[in-house]
């Protein structure tokens, strides 16, 4: 295994299959991914074990998991450069999670912020595994001794927490595991909802929001209803605190084409939003046509997906059981004879 991918810094993320992948995951985070490979040795799974700490349909978490994957591949993870694989695959995470469980207190797991929310929402099914989610991230992240955690906003917490987790651990039983950094990407741009440009891209707001997967003539039809705004100028120009509407629009526009906001203003000098929309909305159409393309083609080759996840889990795993093996070392169990 002495390869450069060891000298590379590891970076992991896990990602909860919960729906299609969006223009604003897309443009804002995904795209940027893809070159992240060429600098860090990278594991990405889809979180199906969390995923189950708040009820789901059995059949559509089985397909989400697999159409997410097509997705993330089709937007430029590339299955040679990084390691994508399904959690459950790899049995270290529940393994690992169960330990790490005895090493984080309730006072701990009580303070999670995501936890109280998630209890607000789903207060009939607030079960065990919902208290316990933050050992099992912290499994996901030791398991592959990780430099580096992606993370967004809602995400801190349970990084920090994964942090004192190894630290306890460690000074409990000596060096065991990396004690991970957050790594706070390169955002692309922060894309609005299109009914509402001042809160993010939602799924929640489906109108608003323009799924990889969508079809051109819903694409267009999205952006010829976005919001623009209420002033009666209809002009092209940015400005995000009196015109948001626009802004949104023409950070989309530059993000796909590349051009800049003067250019965009130039462009559109004298045409208003009439002409604007549309444009905005067939760039998008061009931009998403080959990620679409991709991700149906991948999401029909059930043999090729499956190839890949099971690429991914053979590495993870490879990786996974060494310090599985000198975690149950260390805490006293038994060596396993076969
Ligand atoms: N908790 C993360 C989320 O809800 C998903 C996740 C699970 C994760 N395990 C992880 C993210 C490990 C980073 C690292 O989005």
């Amino acid at each position: 295994m002495e390869n450069t991918e060891l000298s590379k810094k590891v970076m992991l993320s896990g990602i909860q299959p919960s729906g299609d992948l969006h223009l604003g995951n897309y443009l804002g985070a995904v795209k940027n991914w893809a070159t992240l490979a060429e600098e860090f040795d990278c594991y990405y799974f889809m979180a199906d074990l969390h995923s189950i700490t708040v009820r789901q349909n059995p059949a559509e978490l089985r397909r989400r998991s697999l159409a997410q994957l097509a997705q993330y591949i089709a937007c430029g993870l590339d299955p040679e450069k990084n390691t994508l694989f399904i959690q459950s695959h790899v049995h270290e995470h529940a393994e690992l999670g169960w330990i790490l469980n005895c090493y984080t207190m309730f006072g701990e797991l009580s303070r999670m912020t995501q936890f109280k929310d998630k209890c607000a929402k789903n207060a009939d099914n607030i079960n065990g595994g919902l208290f316990t989610y933050p050992s099992l991230m912290a499994a996901d992240i030791l398991l592959y001794q990780a430099d580096y955690v992606p993370v967004g906003e809602d995400q801190k917490q349970h990084c920090e927490l994964t942090r004192d987790i190894a630290v306890r651990f460690n000074n409990i039983y000596g060096e065991t595991f990396k004690v991970p950094e957050p790594y706070i990407p390169k955002v692309g741009a922060r894309i609005m909802g299109l009914m509402n440009p001042t809160s993010k891209m939602s799924k929640s707001d489906p109108q608003g929001c323009v799924f990889l997967l969508d079809s051109p003539e819903e694409i267009a039809r999205k952006f010829k209803r976005a919001v623009t705004d209420s002033d009666t100028e209809s002009c092209v120009r940015y400005a995000p605190a009196e015109k948001p509407g626009v802004a949104n629009l023409m950070s989309i526009y530059s993000s796909v084409t590349g051009k800049s906001f003067e250019e965009i203003e130039k462009e559109f000098q004298g045409k208003g939003y009439g002409a604007f929309k549309p444009a905005v909305g067939e760039a998008v159409i061009e931009a998403l046509r080959p990620v679409r393309e991709e991700a149906q083609r991948i999401m029909a080759d059930k043999a090729y997906l499956q190839q890949v996840y099971t690429q991914g889990a053979q590495k993870a795993s490879a990786v996974a059981r060494r310090t599985l093996r000198k975690v149950y070392k260390r805490v006293g169990f038994v060596e396993k004879p076969f």
